[in-house]
C-alpha cells in the first residue's frame, strides 16, 4: 500500500513494515526506489483479510536490518512514514530508530498513523496506548488518527467541531505540527452521504507569534468496506505535504482527490465484476492502485476543503 508513497516522493527512503503485525514488505533505499517505481509487488494479505500468514518482525529482528542501512550509510531519510504496529517493544524499537534517523537528518519527516482502533474498539493491545502517548506522538510531524484514535491519545470525545478543533489543538501540544483527523462522525453540511475529515497545520506568523490552519473537508462516501484506505491516506498526505509543506488546504484536497479516484474505481470494477444485484466481495475490492497511476500522480481536484 506505501508504494504509491515511494513513487510519488522524490529522494524519500521508506523503511515500511505493511499491514499484518509487522509483517515486512521491503527496506529500500534511494537508489532502489528508483527501481521498484509502481511495480506492485502485492498487497499481503494480513490484517482486514479473512486469512494471514508470514512472520512477525521482532523488535531485534527491526533492529538488524536497521543495522545493516546504517552500516552501508544509507540512513540518511527525508521521511518516514509508520503504520499497524501491536507490540509495545517494536514500537519502542521504532521509536529509537526514528530518533537517531532524526540526528542523522534534523529536517526528516516523521509521519505516523497512530493505527489503533476504530469505531469505538482497539484492535490492538492496549498497552499500545501510553507508548504512542509518551514516546510516539511526540516524535511525529504529521499525524492521521481516525476520530477513535485521536480520542484515544487526548482523552477527550468529539462530538462537535468544535470538540474536534480542540482535539486537535491538543495533539499540538503533544508534539504533531500537522494533525489531520482522517475521518469523524461529524454531521456533515452537505448530508450524510459524506465523512468529514480535519486537519490543522501550525504556522509561526511573521511576527514569530504561533497559530494554525484549521481546515474541514467533505468526504463523498461509499457503501462499501476497503482495505488500505487508511494507509493510502497516510501515504498520499506525506506525498503532498511534501509539495506543500505550508498548506494543508492544498495538500489535504489533493489526498482526498486521489483517495477519491482511487476508491470510485476500485468500486466501479468490484461492482462490474460482482454482477447487477451482487455485493461485492473483499477480494473484489482490492483497491485499484496500479490503474490509478496517473490520478495519484496528478488528481483532477474533485474537493474543496474550507478553511475553518
Ligand atoms: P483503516 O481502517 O484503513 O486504518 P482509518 O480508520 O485509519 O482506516 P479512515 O479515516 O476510516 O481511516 O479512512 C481513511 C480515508 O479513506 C478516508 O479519509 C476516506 O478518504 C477513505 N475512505 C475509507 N472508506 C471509505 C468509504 N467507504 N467511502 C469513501 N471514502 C472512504
Ligand atoms: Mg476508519
Ligand atoms: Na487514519
Ligand atoms: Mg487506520
Amino acid at each position: 500500500h506505501f508504494h504509491a508513497a515511494v513513487g510519488a516522493v522524490r529522494s524519500a527512503v521508506c523503511v515500511f513494515w505493511s499491514r499484518g503485525d509487522g509483517v515486512p514488505c521491503a527496506v529500500y533505499s534511494e537508489s532502489r526506489c528508483q527501481g521498484i517505481r509502481w511495480e506492485q509487488v502485492g498487497n499481503i494479505p494480513a490484517a482486514g483479510y479473512a486469512h494471514w500468514k508470514g512472520q512477525v518482525l521482532t523488535a531485534e529482528e527491526l533492529n538488524v536490518l536497521y543495522e545493516g542501512i546504517k552500516l552501508n550509510k544509507v540512513n540518511h531519510y527525508d521521511y518516514i512514514l509508520t503504520g499497524y504496529s501491536r507490540d509495545t517493544s517494536f514500537l519502542e524499537m521504532v521509536v529509537d530508530i526514528i530518533q537517531e534517523l532524526k540526528k542523522a537528518n534534523p529536517s526528516l519527516v516523521y509521519v505516523c498513523d497512530p493505527v489503533m482502533g476504530d469505531h469505538g474498539a482497539m484492535y490492538v493491545p492496549e498497552n499500545l496506548l501510553p507508548v504512542y502517548k509518551n514516546k510516539v506522538v511526540p516524535l511525529a510531524d504529521i499525524l492521521t488518527p481516525n476520530q477513535f484514535e485521536a480520542e484515544l491519545l487526548t482523552g477527550k470525545k468529539i462530538n462537535t467541531e468544535k470538540d474536534g478543533v480542540e482535539v486537535m489543538d491538543l495533539l499540538h501540544k503533544m508534539g504533531p505540527d500537522t494533525v489531520v483527523l482522517t475521518s469523524t462522525d461529524l454531521p456533515s453540511k452537505n448530508g450524510d452521504q459524506f465523512l468529514v475529515a480535519l486537519g490543522s497545520q501550525k504556522i509561526v506568523k511573521p511576527d514569530g507569534t504561533n497559530s494554525s490552519q484549521k481546515i474541514c473537508i467533505d468526504i463523498p462516501k461509499v457503501d462499501a468496506v476497503f482495505v488500505g484506505t487508511g494507509d493510502l491516506f497516510a501515504a498520499m498526505l506525506l506525498a503532498w505535504t511534501h509539495h506543500h509543506p505550508n498548506d494543508l488546504k492544498t495538500a489535504c484536497e489533493k489526498t482526498v482527490s486521489v483517495m477519491h479516484h482511487v476508491i470510485k474505481r476500485t468500486i466501479t470494477h468490484a461492482r462490474e465484476l460482482a454482477g447487477p444485484g451482487n455485493r461485492p466481495s473483499p477480494a473484489q475490492l482490492e483497491l485499484r492502485m496500479v490503474q490509478s497511476k496517473a490520478d495519484i500522480e496528478n488528481p483532477a481536484t474533485v474537493v474543496e476543503a474550507k478553511v475553518l
